[in-house]
């Protein structure tokens, strides 16, 4: 099984000084343990403030985004070299907000996904249906051709990439999958990665979309649920550290 992870998206949130208040709440009530890891995936800006706030600490670090490109006349843009100049261990790609706002095809999120492994650093690859792919009875489809583009591209570094499920339909709405809704798309995710890995165990398979803590427990006591990716309630140290304890307590 893999080591759980709780991931936090800031998404575009934060400040200096809010940033430092939550980071510091977050690093007083970690705790430091081999089952699982706490990371947190911070607007570019603030990977610097980042870089000092968790020295020494078990807080992971993470970018939101990364170049598909290594280096040179892509305005905006920025390199897994760079996010790993600031210690950053992961990279979100291909969340549902960029495949919306950003035109992201599932080409390129391989390719971004390319790019950070190049580095060393872990993607955090998301894919998710939207709520009228569900109704259509289109989730299985949707979710497997995202993934497969992936698989596709990276060939056997697939087993170094993380999975994040997120139903667009629950993202930022309250509306969590139930933690069957959730297990049945990990189940086909799972089987999909087995048929493309001998390692498939190395992979977490991340659940996102209103998790909370109230939610956190039953959905991470599912079989292939191997951790979150925490919105909203990351940007709450009481929160983001009690779905911590939770998938700790799955871990016992
Ligand atoms: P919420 O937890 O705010 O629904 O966001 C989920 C998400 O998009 C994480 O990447």
């Amino acid at each position: 099984m893999a080591k759980k992870l709780i991931a936090g998206n800031w998404k575009m949130n934060g400040s200096l000084a809010a940033n430092e208040a939550l980071v510091r709440a977050l690093i007083a009530g970690m705790v430091d343990d081999a089952n699982v890891t706490v990371a947190v995936c911070v607007p570019a800006p603030y990977l610097g403030q980042l870089q000092m706030l968790r020295a020494g600490t078990a807080l992971e670090l993470g970018g939101q985004d990364v170049s598909a490109h290594e280096q040179g006349a892509f305005t905006g843009e920025v390199s897994a070299a760079m996010l790993k100049e600031f210690g950053a261990r992961y990279a979100i790609v291909g969340h549902s907000e960029r495949r919306q706002y950003h035109g992201e095809t599932d080409t390129l999120v391989a390719d971004k996904a390319r790019a950070a492994l190049a580095h060393g650093i872990t993607p955090i690859v998301c894919i998710g249906e939207t709520l009228a792919e569900r109704e259509a009875g289109k989730t299985e489809e949707v979710v497997k051709r995202q993934l497969a583009a992936v698989i596709h591209t990276n060939g056997h570094c697939i087993s170094e990439i993380v999975v994040a499920y997120e139903p667009i339909w629950a993202i930022g709405t309250g509306k969590t999958a139930t933690p069957e809704q959730a297990q049945d798309v990990h189940a086909v995710l799972r089987a999909q990665l087995r048929a493309a890995t001998p390692h498939p165990e190395r992979i977490a398979i991340l659940y996102g979309g209103s998790m909370s803590a109230a939610h956190a427990a039953s959905l991470l006591s599912q079989p292939d649920i191997d951790g979150g990716l925490i919105g909203g309630a990351s940007l709450k140290a009481p929160d983001f550290l009690q779905i911590a304890a939770a998938a700790r307590a799955q871990q016992a």
